[in-house]
């Protein structure tokens, strides 16, 4: 069924694209087309991408990432190297500007990320910290942060891959020194600074039921239990082709929303070994209408995030060699497949 359904969106691609319509923008086609927002709109649910600072210059980028969607995610402006680059000196000036554009196109941003083991400020990696020496410095880190973007922000990424692909934790600076009550202590913190965000915890990985989700899932009904103030389990949803579909995530979106929980698919991208074809691409596209069904099926799954949106500003080419073609517009600000599939499970036409 899906096949059939997919060779139709192709096909209706490629018309529109010989038609000279898919790579234009709506205006350009000659009529309004409701965006991606407005079709998620329509089953309560947002639908986002991530932006970075130094792309906003690009006046053809910023015009689709200012239209087409209703949330946004500083991919890098709001995390510990950028908001605090000297111990106690903090720095908001990038994290503001995605939330002065995000306020400028009437759109949610979703805060990201304040404990993460990566892409720390050097002052706090380079030397060596008692417990109570680093609690206070990460208490002061979120809460700072998190009062700053009091009111401007539904959400944060409050900790940040916590656990290893095995289910255990995480070996990151806080685990080791302070062990795995950081969790609770970050949520809580967080929560005294701004008692209305909804505050989650992210990772990649865990799309799908295995361990890594289930010790999320086991940490979050501990976590629930003992009153800690939790709200979400952000999925990133960073998919490779070559790794196969993640057939459970319904079920396990379902089963955090049992307990309780929001969900949501906070960094998509389905990435492929280049070169794309047409038939890797037209899987791609098949993967992105079927998370987006997964989530629309689940209550609680309350929107997608594209960890952006187009392949001209994707973090893949970098970080995986030889991979990219991961997001539903190509270099040149064009609609592939994928995006055709994603208007089409969002019941658009
Ligand atoms: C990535 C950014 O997109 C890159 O620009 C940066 O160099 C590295 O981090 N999981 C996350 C994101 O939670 O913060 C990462 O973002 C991608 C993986």
């Amino acid at each position: 069924m899906r096949t059939t359904r997919l060779r139709l969106v192709g096909a209706v691609a490629a018309l529109l694209v010989a038609a000279g319509i898919g790579a234009g923008t709506p205006a350009q086609a000659g009529h309004q087309q409701s965006t991606l927002a407005d079709l998620a709109q329509r089953h309560g649910r947002y639908f986002g991408s991530a932006t970075d600072n130094p792309e906003l210059v690009d006046g053809p980028y910023t015009a689709l990432l200012g239209s087409e969607f209703d949330q946004i995610t500083p991919g890098n402006g709001m995390k510990w190297y950028a908001t605090e680059p000297q111990q106690g000196v903090f720095d908001f000036s990038e994290g503001d500007e995605i939330v002065d554009l995000a306020r400028a196109n009437r759109q949610k941003v979703r805060g990201h990320t304040l404990v993460w083991h990566s892409q720390l400020p050097g002052w706090l990696t380079g030397r060596e910290w008692t417990a109570p020496e680093l609690r206070a410095v990460l208490k002061k880190h979120i809460q700072t942060e998190v009062r700053h973007y009091r009111g401007k922000v539904f959400a944060w990424d409050v900790v940040n891959e916590a656990f290893n692909e095995d289910g255990t934790y995480r070996e990151s600076i806080f685990y080791k020194t302070l062990g795995p009550g950081y969790i609770a202590d970050a949520l809580r913190w967080a929560h005294q600074a701004d008692p209305r965000v909804k505050l989650y915890l992210n990772d990649y990985n865990i799309e799908g039921v295995g361990p890594k989700s289930d010790a999320y899932y086991r940490l979050a009904n501990e976590l629930k239990a003992a009153g800690v103030p939790l709200h979400g389990i952000g999925l990133q949803a960073h998919l490779a082709l070559q790794y196969g579909y993640p057939a459970t995530l319904e079920d396990n979106l379902r089963r955090f929303s049992r307990l309780g929980l929001d969900t949501a698919l906070t960094e998509v991208d389905i990435r492929m070994q280049l070169p794309a074809t047409e038939e890797k691409l037209d899987r791609q596209a098949e993967w992105y209408a079927d998370l987006t069904e997964a989530c629309l099926a689940v209550r609680r799954c309350v929107g997608i995030t594209l960890w952006d949106y187009t392949d001209k500003y994707s973090w893949i080419p970098a970080f995986f060699p030889g991979e990219g073609a991961a997001l539903p517009w190509d270099e040149e600000l064009r609609r592939k497949p994928a995006y055709f599939a994603l208007r089409e499970a969002l019941g658009g036409r």
